[in-house]
């Protein structure tokens, strides 16, 4: 076996330090591409907007989002610790906690939030049925929820990605270790959906370019809006 399988909060831990410059050299778009998305579901600049960031990470969507409105409640839960502190460090979250999406509830009370986002989260969870009734449980009657899956990839693309991740490995010495990683189509994805009260359903593909891995990355962002209800 070429790679040893770490938990994700050890495998984002250990990524915490320089995890912001890999995504500026990756040239993470989903943040910004999820922002641009819900501009005309969500006033991004409204002063009372309550905003749940689900696998906050070091922050980069909540960072955008309070770049437009210094107002607004944001609150982030995360696994690993290492991010939490990298977030907790740029002082733009109101509320950060450590959470455990595969093993924990959201630590908040039904309609809390006009928004719930999550951005390149969900192929780390095993079971993302759950983790979606947890987001829709917590946002407002008629607020929004949104999330970003990684469809599978071609075969070809799967061989591209796996010599471009052996060179990467290889030439910065790094451990052969990698988190459990869950490719979902947008039709399982459509069905886990299904009675959790998320209506207006909308699937945005987009691409993610990352140089050390080689290849282009196809994303889904899913966006919704919750008309209730979940228990
Ligand atoms: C690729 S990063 C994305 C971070 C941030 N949302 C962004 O767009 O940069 C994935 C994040 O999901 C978190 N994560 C993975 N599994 C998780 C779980 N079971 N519970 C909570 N967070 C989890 C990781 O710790 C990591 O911070």
């Amino acid at each position: 076996m070429f790679f040893r399988t770490v938990s994700a909060a050890q495998k984002f831990s250990e990524w915490s330090d320089s995890y912001d410059q890999s995504m500026k050299d990756y040239k993470w778009c989903g943040p910004d591409v999820m922002m641009k998305a819900l501009a005309d579901r969500v006033d991004w600049c409204r002063p009372d907007l309550k905003i749940l960031d689900v696998g906050i990470g070091t922050g980069l969507l909540s960072a955008r989002i309070r770049q437009d409105n210094k107002a607004a409640h944001i609150a982030g839960i995360d696994v690993a610790e290492g991010m939490i502190a990298q977030c907790q460090g740029k002082n733009i979250v109101d509320d950060l906690k450590l959470v455990d999406l595969e093993r924990e509830a959201l630590p908040y009370d039904d309609h809390e939030f006009d928004a719930v986002l999550s951005c390149g989260v969900f192929e780390f969870i095993e079971n993302p049925q759950a983790v979606i009734k947890e987001m829709v449980r917590v946002v407002k009657p008629g607020g929004v929820i949104a999330f970003t899956t990684e469809p599978s990839s071609s075969f070809l693309s799967k061989i591209s990605r796996l010599w471009s991740a052996l060179l990467y490995l290889l030439s910065s010495f790094r451990r052969f270790e990698r988190s459990k990683h869950y490719e979902r189509e947008k039709e399982g994805i459509e069905q886990a959906i299904a009675d959790t009260g998320i209506s207006e359903m909308q699937c945005l593909e987009f691409t993610a370019y990352r140089p050390g891995r080689g290849s282009r990355i196809k994303y889904h962002l899913f966006t919704g809006v919750v008309s209730h209800t979940t228990t």
